[in-house]
């Protein structure tokens, strides 16, 4: 079976162009973007919240799964990244990205719940889940990825990765389930109660 997608969506194609003429590395690969395309399909009308946009890859994968309905928070902290980003997927929408640090947006946010999370920077992932389960709505999903080791990971990122590995099969709140697949995945599904 080879499992990379045969067809890119336009939009994927154009966040990968702008996230390489910048010379951002960091965008999820193609088979987790199909992932998070085929996720994001399963809540039609659903609000999904990503924390670190980047160039907008992942975004651009979520948008085309998503249903004209549907909403996405994007949260980014380096201007520069997400202006990037912006170039390619602001004019859609369904979108709001915001640039500010995460840790900030979980401190200040009072709005509704999320349908699925896409967690891609520190926060909601090595640092305050609880507090960004709060906003995860009973059967919404928590999706992460990049827990397998990689040459590009600065200091201290492997304690924070098995810290988190030997936690998250606990985390209250969370069926989860750890896939030792491409950059290494963590899918959840929230359950009703803590
Ligand atoms: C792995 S990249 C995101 C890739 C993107 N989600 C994708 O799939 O294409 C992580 C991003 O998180 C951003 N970031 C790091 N710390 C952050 C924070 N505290 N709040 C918001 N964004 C943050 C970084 O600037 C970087 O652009």
């Amino acid at each position: 079976m080879n499992d990379e997608p045969s067809i890119l969506p336009p939009l994927v194609v154009q966040a990968q162009k702008a996230a390489a003429n910048a010379g951002f590395a960091m965008s999820c690969t193609n088979r987790t973007g199909a992932l998070l395309r085929t996720l994001a399909a399963s809540k039609p009308g659903g609000r999904i919240l990503e924390l670190g946009t980047g160039a907008g890859v992942g975004a651009a994968w979520l948008l085309s799964g998503m249903t004209t309905n549907s909403q996405l928070v994007t949260i980014e902290t380096d201007r520069a990244v997400a202006d990037l980003a912006r170039g390619v997927i602001g004019p859609d929408p369904r979108l709001t990205l915001s640039i500010t640090d995460a840790d900030s947006w979980l401190d200040d946010y009072t709005g509704s719940g999320f349908d699925m999370v896409f967690v891609d920077c520190r926060a909601g992932k090595f640092r305050r889940r609880d507090d960004l389960l709060e906003y995860l709505l009973p059967g919404g999903i928590y999706i992460g990825d990049d827990l397998l080791p990689q040459p590009t990971w600065p200091v201290g990122q492997q304690t924070r990765v098995g810290r988190f590995l030997a936690e998250i099969p606990t985390q209250s709140g969370l069926r989860v389930a750890l896939l030792n697949w491409d950059s290494g995945l963590v899918i959840g599904t929230r359950t009703g109660q803590r």
